[in-house]
Protein backbone atom coordinates (compact mmCIF):
# COMPACT_ATOMS: atom_id res chain seq x y z
CA UNK A 1 0.00 0.00 0.00
CA UNK A 2 2.97 2.26 0.67
CA UNK A 3 4.81 1.70 -2.17
CA UNK A 4 2.07 2.59 -4.37
CA UNK A 5 1.16 5.59 -2.42
CA UNK A 6 4.91 6.82 -3.27
CA UNK A 7 4.39 5.57 -7.27
CA UNK A 8 0.87 7.77 -7.48
CA UNK A 9 3.21 10.27 -5.55
CA UNK A 10 6.02 9.96 -7.87
CA UNK A 11 3.50 10.57 -11.05
CA UNK A 12 2.17 13.41 -10.06
CA UNK A 13 5.67 15.49 -9.31
CA UNK A 14 6.93 14.02 -12.61
CA UNK A 15 3.52 15.37 -14.58
CA UNK A 16 3.72 18.45 -12.77
CA UNK A 17 7.19 18.73 -13.76
CA UNK A 18 6.52 18.23 -17.62
CA UNK A 19 3.60 20.38 -17.23
CA UNK A 20 5.03 23.63 -16.33
CA UNK A 21 7.38 24.19 -18.87
CA UNK A 22 4.88 23.46 -21.62
CA UNK A 23 2.43 26.17 -19.79
CA UNK A 24 4.91 29.20 -20.08
CA UNK A 25 5.50 28.62 -23.61
CA UNK A 26 2.09 28.48 -24.57
CA UNK A 27 1.86 32.00 -22.61
CA UNK A 28 4.78 33.56 -24.09
CA UNK A 29 3.25 32.41 -27.29
CA UNK A 30 -0.15 33.78 -26.96
CA UNK A 31 1.62 36.99 -25.52
CA UNK A 32 3.68 36.92 -29.16
CA UNK A 33 0.45 36.66 -31.16
CA UNK A 34 -1.77 39.10 -29.49
CA UNK A 35 0.98 41.62 -29.05
CA UNK A 36 3.61 41.40 -31.31
CA UNK A 37 2.41 39.30 -34.42
CA UNK A 38 0.41 42.22 -36.12
CA UNK A 39 3.66 44.02 -37.30
CA UNK A 40 6.34 41.33 -36.89
CA UNK A 41 4.02 38.86 -38.13
CA UNK A 42 3.49 34.62 -36.70
CA UNK A 43 6.81 33.79 -37.85
CA UNK A 44 8.85 37.07 -36.93
CA UNK A 45 9.55 37.72 -40.74
CA UNK A 46 7.77 41.33 -40.59
CA UNK A 47 6.30 40.16 -43.71
CA UNK A 48 2.55 41.93 -42.79
CA UNK A 49 1.29 44.53 -44.00
CA UNK A 50 2.01 46.59 -40.95
CA UNK A 51 5.70 45.23 -40.77
CA UNK A 52 6.44 46.14 -44.43
CA UNK A 53 5.11 49.36 -43.78
CA UNK A 54 6.51 50.05 -40.74
CA UNK A 55 9.87 48.79 -41.50
CA UNK A 56 10.04 45.73 -38.90
CA UNK A 57 13.20 43.84 -39.38
CA UNK A 58 13.20 40.27 -40.13
CA UNK A 59 13.89 38.27 -36.55
CA UNK A 60 15.28 35.12 -38.19
CA UNK A 61 17.47 37.37 -39.80
CA UNK A 62 21.07 37.16 -38.65
CA UNK A 63 21.49 40.49 -38.57
CA UNK A 64 18.14 40.66 -35.47
CA UNK A 65 19.67 36.85 -34.36
CA UNK A 66 23.86 38.03 -33.62
CA UNK A 67 21.92 41.42 -31.36
CA UNK A 68 22.66 40.21 -27.64
CA UNK A 69 19.78 38.82 -25.26
CA UNK A 70 20.06 42.33 -23.61
CA UNK A 71 19.95 44.37 -26.96
CA UNK A 72 16.93 42.80 -28.08
CA UNK A 73 15.14 43.32 -24.32
CA UNK A 74 15.94 46.82 -24.52
CA UNK A 75 14.30 46.79 -28.02
CA UNK A 76 11.22 45.19 -26.74
CA UNK A 77 11.29 47.97 -23.68
CA UNK A 78 11.91 50.97 -25.22
CA UNK A 79 9.83 52.82 -28.21
CA UNK A 80 12.03 53.26 -30.71
CA UNK A 81 10.44 54.81 -34.10
CA UNK A 82 6.96 52.59 -35.13
CA UNK A 83 8.26 49.94 -32.12
CA UNK A 84 6.29 50.63 -29.38
CA UNK A 85 7.78 50.46 -25.76
CA UNK A 86 6.62 47.78 -23.24
CA UNK A 87 8.36 48.65 -20.47
CA UNK A 88 5.47 49.37 -18.93
CA UNK A 89 2.64 46.58 -19.94
CA UNK A 90 4.91 43.85 -19.76
CA UNK A 91 6.76 42.59 -16.83
CA UNK A 92 10.68 42.26 -17.28
CA UNK A 93 10.34 38.04 -16.94
CA UNK A 94 7.99 38.65 -20.06
CA UNK A 95 10.32 40.37 -22.01
CA UNK A 96 12.82 37.86 -21.13
CA UNK A 97 10.30 35.19 -22.42
CA UNK A 98 9.75 37.01 -25.56
CA UNK A 99 13.70 37.47 -26.63
CA UNK A 100 13.83 33.93 -26.08
CA UNK A 101 10.95 33.28 -28.43
CA UNK A 102 12.81 35.33 -30.80
CA UNK A 103 15.78 33.04 -30.35
CA UNK A 104 13.50 30.34 -30.92
CA UNK A 105 12.03 31.56 -34.26
CA UNK A 106 15.14 32.62 -35.55
CA UNK A 107 15.95 28.68 -35.37
CA UNK A 108 12.81 27.18 -36.46
CA UNK A 109 13.41 29.62 -40.29
C1 LIG B 1 3.07 48.68 -34.27
C2 LIG B 1 3.93 47.65 -34.82
C3 LIG B 1 4.81 46.85 -33.85
C4 LIG B 1 4.40 46.10 -32.76
C5 LIG B 1 2.97 45.89 -32.25
C6 LIG B 1 5.60 45.50 -32.22
N1 LIG B 1 6.69 45.90 -32.94
FE1 LIG B 1 8.63 45.35 -32.57
N2 LIG B 1 9.26 46.61 -34.04
C7 LIG B 1 8.44 47.34 -34.90
C8 LIG B 1 9.27 48.13 -35.80
C9 LIG B 1 8.76 49.05 -36.90
C10 LIG B 1 10.62 47.86 -35.44
C11 LIG B 1 11.89 48.45 -36.06
C12 LIG B 1 12.25 49.70 -35.25
C13 LIG B 1 13.41 50.43 -35.86
O1 LIG B 1 14.54 50.03 -35.59
O2 LIG B 1 13.17 51.37 -36.61
C14 LIG B 1 10.58 46.90 -34.34
C15 LIG B 1 11.70 46.36 -33.72
C16 LIG B 1 11.68 45.33 -32.81
C17 LIG B 1 12.85 44.64 -32.30
C18 LIG B 1 14.30 44.94 -32.63
C19 LIG B 1 14.73 44.17 -33.84
C20 LIG B 1 14.47 44.97 -35.07
O3 LIG B 1 13.61 44.58 -35.87
O4 LIG B 1 15.13 46.01 -35.24
C21 LIG B 1 12.40 43.67 -31.45
C22 LIG B 1 13.26 42.67 -30.68
C23 LIG B 1 10.96 43.77 -31.42
N3 LIG B 1 10.56 44.77 -32.26
C24 LIG B 1 10.14 42.94 -30.67
C25 LIG B 1 8.77 43.14 -30.51
C26 LIG B 1 7.96 42.39 -29.58
C27 LIG B 1 8.47 41.25 -28.70
C28 LIG B 1 6.70 42.89 -29.67
C29 LIG B 1 5.47 42.49 -28.84
C30 LIG B 1 5.60 42.60 -27.41
C31 LIG B 1 6.71 43.92 -30.70
N4 LIG B 1 7.99 44.04 -31.18
C32 LIG B 1 5.60 44.64 -31.13
C33 LIG B 1 7.06 47.32 -34.89
C34 LIG B 1 6.25 46.72 -33.94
Amino acid sequence: MRKLWFLGAGLLVTAALLAVPARADSATETLYKTKCATCHGPDGKGDTPAGKKMGAHDFTSPDVQKRTDAQLSEAIAKRKNKMPGYEKSLKPEQIKDLVAYIRELGKKN
